[in-house]
């Protein structure tokens, strides 16, 4: 089906229409704190199944469901230990998901039959209005075709997904700019699926144990089996080829020099701007993880948006949140890495 794709400002009316569509079982591209997500209803098969078309995402990566209130998990996930219940108090609402038993209630789609379910409680108010609003929880992935990189702005969801989808709620750009910190939770101990702005620094404060998943830093061997499908998959990808080149500045600059074809283009810190040889595009300051994170996306669909062949990149610090930067451009290079 061909929509009109309308881009409606976070009105109270507009919360109104958004809800009646999630309702009647369509799509919603939705603003949060972490990244813009592609909301249906929850408990709705086909709803669901039209997110999957519309991304063009692999029916064996499940989705991430979004509630408003700790009552709502009660049809969600079948139990929730001390474990999980203290990390909920401290993380949610926020950009923090956990992995937990799945209900029977929740569709095999939105889990992609696995026996687990992924839960989210987004902090930001235009999300959280809206599930309460639709008196649903909704299952969002983030509002991108599948394998680009995630979408931090209402134009990016309307350049990806116009015409697939009725509305889009534009709340701004987001806060923090990658995608929320996935755990998988286990009677005393978690282990990191995907890194976000809670970090496991954060965690270890509450005097958890916190194991990181391999696939983190790591691609997967051939025929590995994955805790979290969607490290599988190529991701975050622009058009251009992505390449982090490790090294100090001075070297970064010859580096990218020797290797440029007349489109290549650098992705630098804030700063560094003139003593690189391409054109470049910036991040946030290199010692400013949450100022990376918030530009990363917008600046690898500006590489596109610019006609970039190849992108080269200085690395990210892997601190706090600077592992989740480090962790999405590693996926959105396919894993390159040149160390100077
Ligand atoms: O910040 C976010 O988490 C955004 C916003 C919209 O909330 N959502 C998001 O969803 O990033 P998505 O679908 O792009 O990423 C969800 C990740 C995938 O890597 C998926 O494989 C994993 O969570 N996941 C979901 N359910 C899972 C489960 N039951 N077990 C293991 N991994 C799961
Ligand atoms: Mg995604």
């Amino acid at each position: 089906m061909e929509y009109t794709t309308n881009i409606l400002p976070p009105t109270k009316e507009a919360l109104r229409l958004a809800a009646g569509a999630l309702r009647r079982g369509e799509l919603v591209g939705m603003p949060t704190e972490t990244v813009y997500g592609l909301a249906a209803n929850a408990y709705d098969p086909s709803a669901v199944e039209k997110i999957f078309l519309a991304k063009g995402r692999p029916q064996d990566n499940p989705l991430i469901v979004h509630i408003a209130d700790l009552a709502s998990l009660d049809g969600i996930a079948s139990g929730i230990g001390k474990t999980a219940e203290l990390l909920a108090s401290r993380f949610w609402p926020g950009p923090f998901t956990m992995i937990l038993p799945k209900s029977e209630k929740i569709p095999d789609c939105v889990t992609a039959g696995l026996d687990s379910v992924a839960v989210r409680m987004p902090s930001h108010p235009v999300a959280a209005a809206l599930i309460r609003e639709s008196g649903l929880p909704l299952a969002a992935p983030s509002a991108n075709l599948s394998g680009r990189p995630s979408t931090t702005e209402a134009r990016h969801v309307y350049d990806d997904l116009h015409g697939k989808i009725p509305y889009i709620i534009d709340g701004g750009s987001c806060d923090i700019g990658v995608e929320s910190t996935v755990v998988k939770v286990m009677d005393n101990k978690v282990l990191l699926l995907r890194p976000g702005a809670v970090t496991v620094e954060n965690m270890r404060e509450l005097g958890i144990e916190i194991e990181i998943a391999r696939a983190v830093e790591t691609p997967l061997k051939e025929g590995e089996t994955v805790l979290s499908p969607g490290m599988k998959y190529k991701h975050y990808a622009p058009k251009a080829k992505v390449v982090i080149v490790d090294g100090p500045i001075e070297r970064f600059a010859s580096y990218v020099r020797f290797h440029s074809d007349g489109h290549t283009y650098a992705l630098v810190f804030e700063g560094e701007e003139a003593s690189i040889p391409v054109p470049t595009l910036s991040f946030g300051h290199s010692d400013n993880s949450l100022e990376q994170a918030s530009h990363l996306f917008t600046a690898l669909r500006a590489a596109d948006e610019k006609g970039a062949s190849c992108v080269y990149c200085r690395c990210p610090s892997k601190q706090g949140v600077g592992l989740a930067v480090y962790n999405r451009l590693l996926r959105a290079a396919g894993f390159e890495v040149v160390v100077l």
